[in-house]
């Protein structure tokens, strides 16, 4: 694991940033995982600027996203699909036909998780994977549990979770409770895994993931078994583990 310590989440979305440039620079055809959730859009806001002023060309980027809830179409304001467009792809020059999300109005769900996977193994599994960390240690959708799942698959939430995305929603009740994630598999098939945090909320779930135990209850912890695998975190995020650094 490279840890690389920020200052604060704009500092996080500034360092983030240029490794994802750095990979577009070197590899203009990569296929960038991406993901959703508050921290990576600092990430994307500085993407973006390197766009406009001429410093990163998307045209020939192709995208793979973690996750998508159940039941919300693409146009639906809290889908993931329409947090892609409105953060990132309606932003820059990339071919939307390229970037890839499980489709969460499929109601087959092996159907849907079997597609999703011949799509991650078409390309090999991403160039770069972008993660942010849920606060109970998970990362795309895949919540603490006995055993890791390798595979893309339809996950109940945790009401931790639900919990923590119900400030996007009008009420608590109107929070999918299910989601289409790729599994731990397509993300560790990554060639590097990039994952931003930051924040008090998150110092606890960076403690338990990347100076504990690697452990299913700890989802994240198997990043730590990633040849290349880099955390790029706050002063809050560590502050639990300023002793160890
Ligand atoms: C959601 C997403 C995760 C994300 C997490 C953390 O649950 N599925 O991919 O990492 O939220 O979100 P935030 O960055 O808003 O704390």
């Amino acid at each position: 694991m490279r840890l690389i310590c920020a200052k604060d989440y704009a500092d996080v979305s500034r360092k983030a940033a240029n490794i994802i440039a750095a990979q577009i620079q070197l590899k203009p055809d990569c296929v960038l995982g991406l993901a959703t959730g508050s921290s990576p859009v600092g990430t994307y806001k500085e993407l973006i600027a390197m766009y406009e002023s001429g410093d990163l060309d998307f045209s020939k980027v192709r995208t793979v996203n973690l996750d998508e809830y159940v039941g919300l179409t693409k146009d639906h304001d809290q889908s993931y699909a329409y947090f892609m467009r409105t953060n990132l792809f309606d932003h820059v020059n990339i071919d939307q036909a390229n970037c890839n999300i499980p489709n969460g109005m499929n109601p087959d769900a092996e159907g849907e998780c079997a597609r999703y996977d011949a799509v991650i193994d078409g390309f090999g599994g991403a160039d770069l994977q972008l993660l942010g960390l849920g606060p109970n240690g998970h990362i795309g959708f895949n919540e603490p549990a006995d055993a890791f799942v390798k595979n893309t698959n339809k996950v109940e939430l945790t009401k931790a979770t639900i919990d923590a995305n119900a400030r996007f929603f009008a009420t608590r009740d109107d929070v999918p409770k299910y989601a289409y994630t790729m599994g731990i598999g397509g993300i560790m098939k990554a060639k590097r895994v990039l994952l931003v945090a930051n924040g008090k909320g998150k110092a606890q779930a960076v403690k338990d993931c990347f100076f504990g135990p690697i452990k299913p209850q700890a989802p994240g912890s198997i990043l730590q078994l990633h040849p290349d695998f880099t955390l790029v975190a706050d002063e809050e995020a560590l502050s639990l583990v300023k002793d160890l650094l």
